[in-house]
């Protein structure tokens, strides 16, 4: 059985004295089969260790750069995550495609620099509005998963967390129906069995993320493909975050 995981992306939020406030009191009740996590920015990482490393709630970063070290300006590597206790490193955001423009190719090369420190990464994938129209959907996010896992090996493969992120519901309040995510998650999961087998295709968690709150993670929960939920603006608040937690604790 796949465990559920709630991840918090903080996205550009929260500077280090406001993450050392938020974990200071941040405390859950320990469940064995949902796995709480933060990804904030890179320098409240020390303190995410700081408060977080006696929990049961993990933490990892939003974005890593695919080399082991050298010259490399202002970029941070799998193995200096690994060093600050990062469980989890967030790959292929749409936003780091759409504004910094990274390709399929460059977040396929991150996918396999964090697997190969022990990490596991969480692979982004989602359509635009323009495409969902168009109906491209499956053909843009098909190729994203096999660009990704077109050189995994199928151990490493079922160690993946892949988010669905459809881009239009992304911090618009408007959030994709728990049918219609479900549809997508499948397919998802097709695409991974076709690429790297049955057994990295049972194993692979797939999260939904956009406009996720309290309110509708339930739902999204109920759907046989989703395994969790990928947060943005509703984790920056400790409560609404503990409740959406509580709620698929249920
Ligand atoms: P929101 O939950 O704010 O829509 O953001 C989703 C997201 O991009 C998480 O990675």
């Amino acid at each position: 059985m796949r465990n559920i995981l709630i991840a918090g992306n903080w996205k550009m939020n929260m500077t280090v004295t406001e993450a050392a406030a938020f974990f200071k009191s941040f405390r859950i009740k320990k469940n064995d089969k949902v796995e709480l996590l933060f990804c904030p920015p890179y320098v409240d990482l020390p303190m995410a260790r700081f408060f977080l490393e006696n929990s049961s709630i993990r933490w990892g970063a939003q974005n890593v750069y695919p080399e082991e070290k050298g010259a490399f300006t202002g970029e941070i590597s799998p193995a200096m995550l690994k060093d600050l206790g990062c469980s989890y490193v967030i790959c292929g955001h749409s936003e780091r495609r759409q504004i910094l423009g990274e390709s399929d190719e460059f977040v396929a090369r991150k996918v396999k620099a964090v697997l190969a420190v022990g990490m596991v990464p969480i692979l982004c994938v989602g359509e635009t509005a323009e495409e969902r129209k168009l109906g491209q959907t499956e053909e843009r996010i098909g190729s994203e998963i096999r660009t990704a896992l077109f050189e995994l090996s199928e151990e490493d493969a079922a160690r993946l967390v892949i988010a669905y992120e459809p881009i239009w519901a992304i911090g618009s309040g408007t959030a994709a129906t728990p049918a219609d995510a479900e549809d997508i998650s499948s397919f998802i999961r097709k695409t991974v069995k076709a690429v790297a087998g049955k057994k990295a295709a049972e194993a692979v968690r797939i999260l939904y993320g956009g406009s996720v709150t309290d309110e509708n993670i339930g739902d999204f929960l109920k759907e046989k493909d989703i395994d969790g939920g990928l947060v943005g603006g509703a984790s920056l608040k400790a409560e609404t975050f503990l409740s959406i937690y509580k709620k698929a604790c249920e």
